[in-house]
């Protein structure tokens, strides 16, 4: 989740949030696109002209590898991310590789497998998940990464606009900042409260300890106490109003961390069973050193 900030108003009050786009977005997408043009032209010709189309023949099998690789290209965005940050391009460009390669890789090996126990041939027994070395439960697995990939990218964009609107409205910006507000707040209450009766002391420990569910009548106090109780009191509805604040903004970062979990668990099993199908199959249909 990317969020930047124009800094072009004078107002820091009305910056404007927004997430950057990229022109990498429609590059990835037309290639990927053209790639599955060609092989599902390619595809079209085979299931036309041969007898028996499967993974066992090309170009059905040729479609296999490109999965595979395309699967592996689509995983090197962590390698982008974590482990090679000096490799070219900007990380929001190779996001946007990552999505487009990744939804390609699915609808090749639809077409690599010829879409059997997909839409003919349905699973009858458990073997069906085994056979050809996991052949089906890589498909799967990889169907059910992308759609997770897929609900990420929206919930990504929706929780990113959340945390973008709040920041734009609360008058202070991001979490960091709102807690460095927050607690310039709790100072101006303490200096307020310095010297003063228990009640005073107790609603204003009261009123920070609760956070945003506070809601206590204010405590009798002696006239003189009055003015600065006033001020503590508008201080510390004010700071509510922040914690409130902060704790949407740490909600939406929360629901992408356990996505972005969900999904990086699912990618290592299913990088796993993928790369077992595609290797096995290497081994004893492509290049013959297999004999099982
Ligand atoms: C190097 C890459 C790959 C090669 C060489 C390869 C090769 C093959 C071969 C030879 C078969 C037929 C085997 C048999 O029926 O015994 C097959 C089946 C299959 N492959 Fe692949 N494959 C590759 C990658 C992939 C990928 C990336 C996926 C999907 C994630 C996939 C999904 C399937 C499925 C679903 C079947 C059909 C399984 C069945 O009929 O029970 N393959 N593959
Ligand atoms: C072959 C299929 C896929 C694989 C193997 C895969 C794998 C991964 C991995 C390993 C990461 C973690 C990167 C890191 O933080 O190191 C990741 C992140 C992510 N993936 Fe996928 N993914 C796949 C498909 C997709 C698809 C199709 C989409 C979207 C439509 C998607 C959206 C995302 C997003 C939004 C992130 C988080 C990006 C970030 O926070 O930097 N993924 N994926």
């Amino acid at each position: 989740m990317s969020i930047s900030t124009k800094t072009s108003s004078p107002q820091p009050m009305r910056r404007i949030w927004n997430t950057p786009t990229s022109g990498a977005r429609w590059l990835w997408l037309a290639l990927s696109l053209l790639l599955y043009t060609v092989i599902f032209a390619l595809y079209l010709v085979a299931i036309k002209t041969q007898a028996f189309p499967g993974p066992f023949n090309e170009p059905l099998l040729g479609f296999g590898i490109i999965a595979f690789l395309l699967v592996l290209s689509t995983a090197a965005y962590s390698l982008r991310r974590r482990f090679a940050r000096s490799l070219p391009g900007k990380a929001q460009a190779w996001l946007w590789m990552h999505t487009w390669v990744g939804m390609a890789a699915l609808l090749i090996a639809l077409l690599h497998e010829n879409f059997t126990h997909i839409l003919h041939n349905y699973c009858q027994n458990f073997s069906c998940f085994t056979n050809a070395y996991w052949g089906t439960t890589a498909l799967l697995a990889l169907a059910i990464l992308v759609l997770t990939g897929i609900v990420g990218r929206l919930l990504d964009t929706w929780q990113a606009h959340n945390i973008a609107r709040d920041a734009s409205t609360n008058g202070v910006g991001i979490a960091r900042a709102i807690e460095e507000r927050i607690l310039e707040l709790e100072y101006e209450v303490e200096r307020l409260s310095a010297g003063k009766s228990e009640p005073f002391k107790e609603y204003c420990l009261q009123a920070i300890n609760m956070g945003a569910s506070f809601n206590a009548p204010a405590p009798r106090l002696d006239a003189r106490e009055m003015p600065d109780f006033q001020r503590a009191a508008e201080t510390l509805k004010t700071r509510q109003q922040f914690v409130l604040s902060l704790q949407r903004q740490l909600r939406a970062r929360l629901i992408i961390r356990i996505w972005r979990y969900v999904h990086i668990t699912l990618a290592c099993l299913a990088l796993l069973i993928i790369t077992f199908h595609a290797v096995m199959e290497l081994l004893a249909n492509v290049f013959h050193i297999l004999h099982l």
